[in-house]
C-alpha cells in the first residue's frame, strides 16, 4: 500500500510517499520546503506569512514527492494529512488539498493528530517495538511524556507547565543573535565548546507535582547574557557563547530525561521513544542512550530528518489509523485533542 503523507501544521511544507509493507513502513520519498528564511528576520514563525507561503508551496511539494518516489499519483492508495494541532491557516492548505485529491481519486483519507505523527516516526526504524512504551515528545510547541499502549493510543503522564523545550533553544539563540530556528544552532555551538559555563539550576515546584518548566531558563539566559557586555553579538565562534550554549543544552537534556526512570518503572515500559524536533539534539540523543541502557529499555529515536515535522511521520501514522469513511465533514483543528 502506498500512502501520501502531508504535513503543514507550522512553517514547513512537507510531503512523503511511504510504502506500508508486511515488515513495516518504507520511506520512498520525503520532501520538505523550509520557510526558515522567511521567518528568520522575525525570530519566530509569523502565522499569516506561513499560511500564504504554504499556498504557494503545496502543489510543488506534492509533485516533487511523487517524482522522487517514482510513483504516479494514480498508484497512491491512501492520503494522510495533519489535522491539528497547529496554526490553522497553515493546516488548512494541505488539509484542503488532501480532501480534494481523495475526492477526485476516490481513495481513503485519514486525518492525523500531529503528535501521533511524531510517535509513528519511530515505526520506520522500530516497527516491531514492544509496548507499553514511554514516549517523550519534545518540539517547539510540545514537551509531553506519554504512556503508549500501541502506535495509536497515547495516555498523558506529564507535560511542561509553560514553554516547550524547543522554545528555550529558539529564544536562547535569539537572545544571542545566532539565528532561527535556534535548536540546531545551539547544538552546533555547544559541540564546539571546550567547556560548559556554570550549570543552570533546575526549577522546583511547590506543589510537588511532576512536570517540567522551561520559562525560567529563558530568564536565566537573559540575565547571564546581560551580565557579560557584548555577549549578545559575539557570534557562534566566541568561546563564551559556545560555553553558554553547552550549559543550555546540558540543562534541557538532563531535565527532559530526569523523569524517565521513575515513569518507566511505574508503567512497566518495554521501550523508550523520543521524537519531535528537539529529539535531533546531539546531547539528548547521547544521554538518552545511556538512560535506556541502564534501564534495559529498547530506545527508538527516529533519524533527525524524521524527528522534525515531516510528511513521512504522518503517512506512517495514516497506515495504522482507521480511515475515515466520509472525510468531507472533517475540518482542520488548531487545538485538536488526542483521544
Ligand atoms: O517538531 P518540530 O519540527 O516542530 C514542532 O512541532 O514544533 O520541532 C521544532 C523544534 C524547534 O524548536 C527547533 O529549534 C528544535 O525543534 N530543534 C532542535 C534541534 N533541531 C531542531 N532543538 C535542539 N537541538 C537540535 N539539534
Ligand atoms: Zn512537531
Amino acid at each position: 500500500m502506498f500512502i501520501l503523507g502531508l504535513e503543514s501544521s507550522c512553517d514547513d511544507c512537507s510531503a512523503a510517499v511511504v510504502e506500508e509493507t508486511a515488515s513495516g513502513p518504507v520511506l520512498r520519498s520525503l520532501v520538505r520546503r523550509s520557510q526558515d528564511a522567511l521567518h528568520g528576520p522575525f525570530g519566530g514563525v509569523v502565522p499569516e506569512l506561513a499560511a500564504r507561503e504554504h499556498l504557494l508551496q503545496v502543489r510543488g511539494t506534492i509533485s516533487d514527492a511523487l517524482d522522487q518516489a517514482g510513483i504516479p499519483l494514480r498508484r497512491i492508495d491512501r492520503i494522510a494529512v495533519t489535522q491539528g494541532p497547529g496554526l490553522v491557516g497553515s493546516l488548512l492548505t494541505t488539509f484542503s488539498a488532501s480532501k480534494a485529491m481523495a475526492w477526485r481519486m476516490n481513495i481513503p483519507w485519514v486525518g492525523v493528530h500531529h503528535l501521533l505523527g511524531h510517535l509513528n516516526a519511530a515505526r520506520f526504524a522500530a516497527p516491531d517495538l514492544q509496548f507499553p512504551a514511554l514516549v517523550l515528545l519534545v518540539s517547539g510547541g510540545h514537551t509531553h511524556l506519554y504512556r503508549a499502549l500501541n502506535w495509536t493510543r497515547l495516555e498523558l503522564l506529564q507535560k511542561t507547565r509553560d514553554d516547550a523545550a524547543g522554545e528555550a533553544f529558539d529564544k536562547g539563540a535569539r537572545m544571542l543573535n545566532l539565528g532561527y530556528p535556534g535548536g540546531p544552532i545551539v547544538d552546533a555551538c555547544a559541540q564546539k565548546a571546550l567547556k560548559a559555563a556554570l550549570p543552570f539550576t533546575p526549577p522546583k515546584f511547590r506543589d510537588g507535582k511532576a512536570s517540567w518548566s522551561f520559562s525560567g531558563l529563558k530568564t536565566a539566559m537573559k540575565l547571564r547574557i546581560a551580565a557579560e557586555p557584548g555577549l549578545d553579538h559575539a557570534g557562534p565562534e566566541d568561546a563564551r557563547v559556545q560555553a553558554l550554549c553547552r550549559s543550555l543544552q546540558e540543562a534541557v537534556s538532563s531535565w527532559l530525561l530526569k523523569p524517565i526512570p521513575e515513569n518507566a518503572a511505574a508503567i512497566e515500559a518495554q521501550s523508550l521513544i523520543i521524537s519531535g524536533g528537539v529529539a535531533c539534539n546531539s546531547k539528548l540523543r547521547a544521554e538518552a542512550a545511556k538512560v535506556a541502557d541502564n534501564l534495559d529499555l529498547r530506545l527508538a529515536i527516529p533519524e533527525p530528518k524524521l524527528c522534525t515535522d515531516n510528511g513521512a511521520m504522518i503517512a506512517s501514522a495514516g497506515a495504522v489509523l482507521a480511515v475515515v469513511d466520509s472525510p468531507w465533514a472533517e475540518n482542520a483543528d488548531s487545538d485538536l485533542v488526542l483521544i
